[in-house]
């Protein structure tokens, strides 16, 4: 698993950019980054407390000692992770910096033994080219919409699923595994989207 000063660092056209983990000193920047999105309602919000709670989840891109994003896995299961709170700093969009949080976020999902990794996102385009394809929403636990019931679009949810396989069903270790969380109930309220 990744250490506290694990560092990626990678070269872009422009200036190196690394991607680290995220400090408690970084949650201010974090919030900064993502709180353009969160009034545009594209990225949830994260109340301050729970940021705190989940700060180990979180990596960091900083360039020139300026933090210019962010992003995190959360753990559902032993099979599958989500990509959330990704977003670039306004003004830094286009410079490779999402893909490169993606890239490690990725690694690290590879690292921990998870075989699927989820993004609920507009942003298709960016996640196809990380290799992630759209999937139907029935194929996600009902879990995984449990923190959606905060979000303003609840209702009329028009996100988009979409997921990357890490480790194929035929190579993963049924001994060592727990069962798959079930799939959502269609009796319980479940945001409507497009697909
Ligand atoms: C989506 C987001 C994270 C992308 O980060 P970014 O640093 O601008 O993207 P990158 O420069 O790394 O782009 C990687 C690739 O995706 C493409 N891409 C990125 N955003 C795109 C978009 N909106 N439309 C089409 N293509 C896009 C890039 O052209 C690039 O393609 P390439 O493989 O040909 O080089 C960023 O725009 C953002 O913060 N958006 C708002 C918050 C958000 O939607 N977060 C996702 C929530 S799940």
């Amino acid at each position: 698993m990744r250490g506290r000063e694990d560092d990626v660092s990678y070269s872009t056209k422009h200036t190196a950019l690394s991607v680290r983990p995220a400090v408690i000193h970084d949650a201010e920047a974090i919030l900064e980054i993502i709180q353009p999105y969160v009034d545009e309602d594209i990225v949830l919000p994260i109340p301050g407390y729970r940021l705190y709670e989940r700060i180990r989840d979180f990596v960091v891109a900083e360039r020139e000692g300026m933090i210019v994003g962010c992003g995190s896995l959360m753990i559902m299961w032993h099979d599958l992770a989500e990509i959330r709170s990704l977003a670039v700093r306004k003004g830094c969009q286009g410079g490779g910096v999402g893909r490169h949080i993606v890239d490690v976020l990725i690694d690290e999902a590879i690292t921990l033994g998870i075989s699927k990794v989820f993004a609920l996102t507009y942003e298709t385009t960016f996640f196809g080219r990380s290799g992630f394809d759209v999937v139907e929403k029935e194929t996600l636990p009902h879990k995984v919409w449990k923190d959606c019931t905060h979000c303003a679009r609840f209702t009329h949810c028009d996100e988009i699923p979409m997921a990357r396989i890490l480790i194929p069903d035929e190579q993963r270790d049924p001994d060592h595994l727990l069962p798959p969380l079930p799939p959502p109930d269609p009796n319980l309220i479940m945001p409507q989207s497009k697909i």
